[in-house]
């Protein structure tokens, strides 16, 4: 196994161990920047995107302009969710969860911490977008709100990130596919590249 492989994979743990803790203020040991935010596989059939972007500010966090109609009722999504970590191409690492969509807004949260934190980071963020199904018949308006420092580890090796996610009906029809690009830089003097960390 190569050593860059081993590196991401001893990288996971405590990167998954910071992830769910308490979101208190702790300082962070980097600032990060949502750069980009696209959909792919348009357009959908099961729903009318209508705006999938970010808008860069100066001096203040990216705002996500995230907006689709869905006017058809689903009573089971399933989701897949992926963190990469861009090497020479994005490599993925860190998390790799799928679930049924409409299971997960019902679960007990502490049965899958990975699951809970994805959920709350959602709900911390988007709330109408976690709702008990059946899901849709109504305009989603996500727009206005950008990426909150709080939910993201204590510690996370500067470098680029991918973030996808896919959500498709139970016949593997895509609702929506997108990637969000972010980049973490290191505060200070620590120089906390992935193969530093
Ligand atoms: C969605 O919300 C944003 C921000 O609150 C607002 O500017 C926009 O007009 C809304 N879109 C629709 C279609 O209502
Ligand atoms: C966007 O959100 C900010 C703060 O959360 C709020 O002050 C502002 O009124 C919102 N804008 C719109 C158009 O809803
Ligand atoms: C679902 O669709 C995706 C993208 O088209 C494909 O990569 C994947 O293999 C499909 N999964 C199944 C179970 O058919």
């Amino acid at each position: 196994m190569n050593t860059l492989l081993v590196g991401i994979l001893l990288l996971t743990i405590p990167i998954q161990r910071s992830l769910p803790a308490n979101p208190s203020d702790v300082d962070r040991t980097f600032s990060f920047r949502v750069v980009r935010l696209q959909c792919l596989e348009t357009p959908y059939t099961l729903i009318d995107l209508r705006a999938c972007k970010v808008k860069l500010r100066r001096n203040q966090p990216t705002l996500f302009l995230f907006e689709f109609d869905m006017p058809k009722l689903l009573d089971k999504m399933y989701a897949r969710f992926t963190v990469n970590y861009k090497l020479t191409t994005y490599q993925p690492l860190l998390i790799d969860v799928s679930y049924e969509v409409c299971a997960a807004f019902n679960q007990k949260p502490g049965v899958n911490p990975t699951l809970d934190y994805v959920i709350e980071t959602i709900r911390a963020h988007m709330p109408q977008a976690v709702q008990p199904c059946p899901y849709g018949g109504r305009y989603y308006n996500m727009s206005n709100f950008s990426l909150d420092e709080k939910h993201l580890p204590k510690s996370v090796p500067a470098g680029d990130y991918r973030i996808d996610m896919r959500v498709t009906d139970k016949h593997n029809v895509t609702m929506i596919s997108l990637q969000c690009y972010v980049a973490v830089r290191s505060k200070g003097i620590a120089k906390l590249s992935m193969l530093e960390w």
